[in-house]
């Protein structure tokens, strides 16, 4: 396993700078998901948040429940200062085991998914995205 600090601090550097591909990419996030005209009271799960920037981007547009998950602790805990919801430092592959079933409106996999390797962890992965999904959710992913 990589060092995570190390990554986490590369992230912290690269998102911080505040440039303007990386607003423009969370504003297309949010209005080509959809996401920015859902009602501010969605709960939204971000599967491998990694230091909270869509967390951040997604309180900053009046949400107040959105948690996160990593399987860093470095990244966990950067993540957590971004957001007034929890952030499980756990892995993605396992929700049910730490998230109740019909807990979220939206789950979000962005760039993570090619972190799961075997067909195994993605269908875990997939069926935990159900799990934690109300019934008419909405699952967001992209690479
Ligand atoms: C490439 S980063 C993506 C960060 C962010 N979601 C984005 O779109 O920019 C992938 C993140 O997923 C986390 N990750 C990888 N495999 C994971 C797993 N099995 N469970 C939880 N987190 C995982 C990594 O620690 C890392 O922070």
């Amino acid at each position: 396993m990589a060092d995570t600090q190390e990554i986490s601090e590369n992230l912290e550097q690269l998102f911080s700078s505040g440039n303007f591909l990386t607003r423009l990419n969370f504003r297309f996030f949010s209005y080509l998901s959809g996401l920015g005209s859902m009602p501010k009271s969605t709960r939204v799960l971000d599967c491998g948040c990694a230091t909270g920037f869509l967390l951040q981007y997604i309180t900053s547009l009046g949400f107040t429940q959105a948690d996160g998950i990593d399987s860093s602790a470095p990244m966990a805990k950067a993540a957590e200062a971004r957001t007034s919801g929890t952030v499980f430092v756990n892995d993605i592959a396992k929700i049910p085991d730490y998230i109740p079933a019909n807990s979220y409106d939206v789950v979000i996999a962005s760039g993570v998914i090619h972190h799961l390797t075997t067909q195994e962890e993605w269908k875990k992965f997939f069926s935990g995205c159900r799990h934690a999904l109300k019934t008419g959710g909405t699952f967001i992913s992209r690479p």
